[in-house]
């Protein structure tokens, strides 16, 4: 007689990269409470952002790769580090270290963008560039190419619950045109004051991904909230 075959475990989910993706962000959940604030994300649909600051490229402080290797630990979901911290290039790979599935870094943040994001893409992670309310669109053109995400700010960093920028849906419409124009591959990510209503407008001018902190985490129930969210963006 042979041995029944072993039943395989169930494999995990592999993680979306197709838009639309609502990004639900820890800043504005409970931090004695962060597996609960988890456990609302689906692995197979959502992505969770995690805000580095460092008091220096912004005025608030957060956490760093600990936080983040606390996250990778109780959810399976997609990591989205976004990193508001100067000269990122050196530590970026410590938060890929700590289970990132992908760092965004600020263009205004490093000394050398470039090089940063060759770092962020030697140490394995997926690379995002991010670019603040005033900084125009022309300064982001030329990393374009290898990006496989932008993220165009709609406030300006380094605080939750602060009003969306409509105007910044003209950025979302130019990365739309050339990622066209180009053949290139980043998903387009809007991060600020993002809500049902607003991640309409956003979906409508091209957006992608949609962070979402104080929507989610400052609602009643953060689970139901997701889910209009989710509906909001299909
Ligand atoms: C702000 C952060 C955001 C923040 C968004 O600098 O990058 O990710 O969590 O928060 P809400 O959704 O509340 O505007
Ligand atoms: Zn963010």
């Amino acid at each position: 007689m042979t041995n029944p075959a072993p039943v395989p475990a169930a494999p995990a989910p592999a993680h979306p990269l197709t838009p639309p993706i609502a990004a639900p962000s820890i800043l504005s959940a409970d931090f004695s409470r962060l597996a609960e604030a988890l456990s609302i994300v689906d692995p197979a649909r959502d992505w969770v952002h995690c805000d580095v600051m460092d008091n220096h490229f912004v005025p608030n402080l957060t956490f760093g790769p600990l936080i983040v290797g606390a996250v990778r630990k109780v959810t399976r979901a997609f990591v989205d580090v976004h990193l508001m911290i100067t000269e990122p290039e050196r530590i970026a790979p410590e938060f890929r270290k700590a289970g990132a599935d992908q760092i965004t870094v600020h263009i205004e943040a490093c000394a050398d963008v470039a090089r940063t994001l060759a770092a962020v893409r030697a140490s394995g992670a997926r690379v995002g560039l991010a670019i603040k309310p005033k900084t125009p669109w022309s300064a982001a053109e030329r990393y374009l190419e290898d990006l496989d995400l932008l993220l165009v700010m709609t406030v300006e960093p380094g605080f939750g619950g602060q009003a969306f920028m409509a105007d910044m849906m003209d950025k979302v419409r130019a990365a739309v045109a050339w990622r066209s124009a180009h053949r290139a591959r980043y998903l387009i990510e809007v991060d600020g004051g993002i809500a049902p209503d607003t991640a309409r407008e956003a979906r409508a001018a091209g957006a992608e991904v949609f962070v979402a902190g104080n929507a989610v985490y400052n609602e009643r129930d953060p689970h139901v909230a997701l889910a209009v969210l989710r509906q909001a963006i299909r």
